[in-house]
């Protein structure tokens, strides 16, 4: 709560997390992956909610750039903004974690604090963090939206890896180095995919 909070109660419901888990027959939990643009987020998402969905399991994607068509389009990419958009979603997956659903969350998230203060607002083994550990120069060969492009021709200020940071996580529970000119197909990416799905189901 921040200091414009006054005069605010929490309420609660007598139907618990545990009782929506318990209907729907699984653990509500964050899955957050971080990367450069270009590194395979999207794709894993994807992948991950196809795997789950195909064991019947409940899950759902925040995808930064989906999310800042709507509830986020008010914010930049100017550090504060950033920082801002990494807050919302992380308490919007917190919210869905606590429906029972498996959130999937994948944003750039370049900052390290604001990633952590995302797992804090889990319990603990709730928020698995993926690294998708791609080299810059193989993000930007891809240029999948020829985004790097435009940065590197200044038409873009502020772009992350070119003029702008990426702290990589310092330990985060799957590292997936998919550093494939194109794609995610790597034996490497299916492996974690299956890890991932029954660290989760
Ligand atoms: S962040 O840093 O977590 O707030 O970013 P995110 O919400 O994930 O949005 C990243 C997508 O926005 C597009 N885009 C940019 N990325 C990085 N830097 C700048 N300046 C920028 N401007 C637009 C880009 O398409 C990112 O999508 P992905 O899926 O990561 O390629």
């Amino acid at each position: 709560i921040n200091g414009k909070q006054k005069n605010i109660v929490w309420h609660d419901c007598p139907v618990t997390k545990s009782d929506r888990q318990e209907l729907i027959k699984q653990k509500g939990c964050v899955i957050w992956i971080t990367g450069l643009s270009g590194s395979g987020k999207s794709s894993l998402a994807c992948a991950l909610s196809r795997a789950l969905h195909n064991r019947g399991k409940l899950s759902y994607i925040l995808d930064g750039d989906n999310v800042r068509h709507g509830l986020n389009s008010d914010l930049s990419f100017e550090a504060e903004d950033r920082a801002e958009n990494i807050r919302r979603v992380g308490e919007v997956a917190k919210l869905f974690a606590d429906a029972g659903i498996i959130c999937i969350a994948s944003l750039i998230s370049p900052y390290r604090r604001e990633r952590a203060a995302c797992r804090a607002l889990l319990p603990e083994g709730d928020f698995i963090e993926v690294f998708m550990d791609v080299p810059l120069h193989v993000c930007e060969a891809r240029d999948p939206k020829g985004l790097y492009k435009r940065a590197r021709a200044g038409k873009i200020k502020g772009f992350t890896g070119v003029d702008d940071p990426y702290e990589p996580p310092l330990d985060c529970e799957i590292v997936i180095q998919n550093n494939r000119d194109k794609g995610l197909s790597s034996s490497s990416t299916s492996s974690s995919l299956c890890e991932m799905a029954e660290i989760v189901v």
